[in-house]
């Protein structure tokens, strides 16, 4: 049987304090609930002592949440355990999360102390914890700077005063895979009360080695990673949940986490959205084109077998496919497969030349897009198939004017029309089609683009709609953006229907 992996998770404290994270109350619990949906075993919610707002959100993340134990941060110091464990009264499974630097720097350059003295103060704070909650977390700040023997005898006196769980932080992102795995295993071997704790890693992105530090860690004795959804964190970041997760899945540890892989792109999302912190495109695992594939011969391999060139099943991970970028180094194969997505069957001779066709298009852009495709095998024969037809769109929008859209819809032989307000145009219109459905349907993602620049330059619009749990993506391309917009709109919803 595999040994449980406790996914620790600290995008709300440690990935919330990075500059231009910051979030309201509002969009913590919905992180919150996202994570417990995700599966993680501990929600890190704040650092209550440090703002009133904090304090909040340790006390209504608390509420919110059942599951997962909710942990709350402090420093070695009296004031901040009261205050963590009075934010905490609510858990369900509330822990303190205490600590002080253990490191040379930390002990002579922060703290002005001694070994000695850090070490009272780090048993005497885990002592106090335990009055108050029976589970209790130290974190030895700058662990991977702090020299290995003075650890053992840290993490060994703080164990025996109580602590559940020691957490070894590489704070400053500084160690190699290799010497952080050696602490670890170090700990393991020369702590003689190892074994009533779990160790956990709490790994910085410095040097670009949080996954890999986390993964040894783990590796060699670890059973508790901190992580925060797509790395965000103190400067370069945290170790990423999301690379960790998959890591242990694609790999034969003799590990297990109890995450529920499914969730994660959307989980990764809400976490782009609210903190509006956008996730790089060649991001591992949740980036754009994490599983895009564009050179041809990759393509080739890939629609042989996703395996040829995937070590993950993109549905894994909540992604629905693998996408094929289509440009100019792409081959039949792959403009075939494309277009058999978008309902294009094409015979032999046809798909010859709709590919003559497609590479001089994909000679003058870098990517050719579904919409392009459509222009080159004739875009009409999508809107045709598709089970919803824009009759007519009617906006009228200015300044000192509320935007107001009237839509009529030909669904399945039927017109039906509807008429709504919106913040803009595109909004107006967007709520105006979704009165004509009866189903819930919320916009993720929207992005309109120029092909070319110019104010008769056509817009195109890319979506991606979230209905009853599928996600659909739709296209549309106009010269009036806002026809764009809802053709964009339409052709997403259609594809619930279809
Ligand atoms: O990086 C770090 O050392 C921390 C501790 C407060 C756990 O975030
Ligand atoms: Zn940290």
């Amino acid at each position: 049987m595999n040994d449980k992996v406790f996914v620790f998770d600290t995008t709300l404290r440690d990935g919330e304090q990075a500059p231009g994270n910051q979030l309201n109350m509002v969009e913590k619990i919905e992180i919150a609930k996202a994570l417990e949906l995700l599966g993680v075993d501990v929600i890190e919610a704040g650092f209550p002592v440090s703002s009133p707002g904090d304090f909040e959100s340790v006390v209504q993340i608390s509420k919110a949440v059942s599951n997962p134990t909710i942990c709350g941060l402090t420093r070695a110091v009296k004031k901040d355990i009261e205050v963590a464990a009075d934010a905490l009264k609510f858990a369900k499974h509330p822990r303190i999360h205490t600590g002080i630097g253990t490191s040379f720097y930390h002990i002579h350059h922060k703290l002005q102390s001694t070994p000695e003295k850090i070490l009272e103060r780090g048993i005497d704070a885990v002592k106090y914890a335990k009055s108050f909650v029976e589970d209790v977390e130290f974190y030895c700040e700058d662990a991977g700077r702090t020299d290995n023997e003075f650890l053992a005898r840290v993490v060994e006196q703080i164990i025996a005063a109580g602590a559940t769980v020691v957490n070894i932080p590489d704070t400053t992102g500084y160690c190699l895979p290799h010497e952080f795995g050696a602490k670890i295993k170090y700990l393991m071997d020369n702590v003689p009360n190892i074994d009533k704790a779990i160790i956990s890693t709490h790994c910085h992105n410095d040097l670009g080695m949080a996954t890999a530090n986390t993964v040894s860690g783990v590796i060699n004795g670890a059973r508790q990673v901190e992580v925060t959804i797509n790395g965000v964190g103190e400067r370069a970041g945290n170790t990423a949940l999301e690379e960790v997760v998959m890591a242990i899945k694609s790999h034969n540890l003799g590990l297990e986490t109890n995450i529920n892989t499914p969730h994660l792109f959307q989980t990764s999302r809400l976490v782009q959205r609210l903190m509006k912190s956008p996730v790089q495109a060649n991001k591992a695992i949740v980036g754009k084109n994490a599983f895009a594939h564009s050179s041809g011969i990759h393509q080739d391999g890939v629609l042989k077998m996703r395996e040829n060139y995937e070590i993950i099943d993109p549905k894994d991970v909540g992604v629905n496919e693998s996408s094929i970028v289509l440009t100019a180094r792409s081959g039949r194969a792959a403009l075939r497969h494309r277009l058999e997505i978008l309902g294009y069957a094409l015979q032999q001779e046809e798909l010859d030349s709709a590919y003559q066709e497609f590479l001089k298009v994909a000679d003058l852009k870098k990517e050719v897009n579904d919409d392009d495709l459509g222009v080159l095998v004739g875009k009409e024969k999508r809107a045709q198939k598709r089970a919803i037809k824009i009759n007519s769109l009617q906006v009228i929008c200015g300044k000192s004017m509320i935007p107001t859209a009237t839509v009529s819809l030909e669904i399945q032989n039927e017109t039906r029309t509807e008429s709504a307000m919106g913040d803009g145009p595109v909004d107006a219109a967007y709520s105006a089609i979704k009165k004509i459905f009866n189903k819930k349907i919320k916009l993720e993602e929207f992005l309109i683009q120029g092909f070319a620049g110019g104010s008769d330059d056509f817009g195109r619009v890319s979506v991606q709609i979230e209905c009853e749990n599928n996600y659909f993506y739709g296209f549309g391309v106009d010269t009036d953006i806002v026809t764009a917009s809802a053709e964009a709109f339409v052709d997403a919803i259609s594809k619930v229907i279809e």
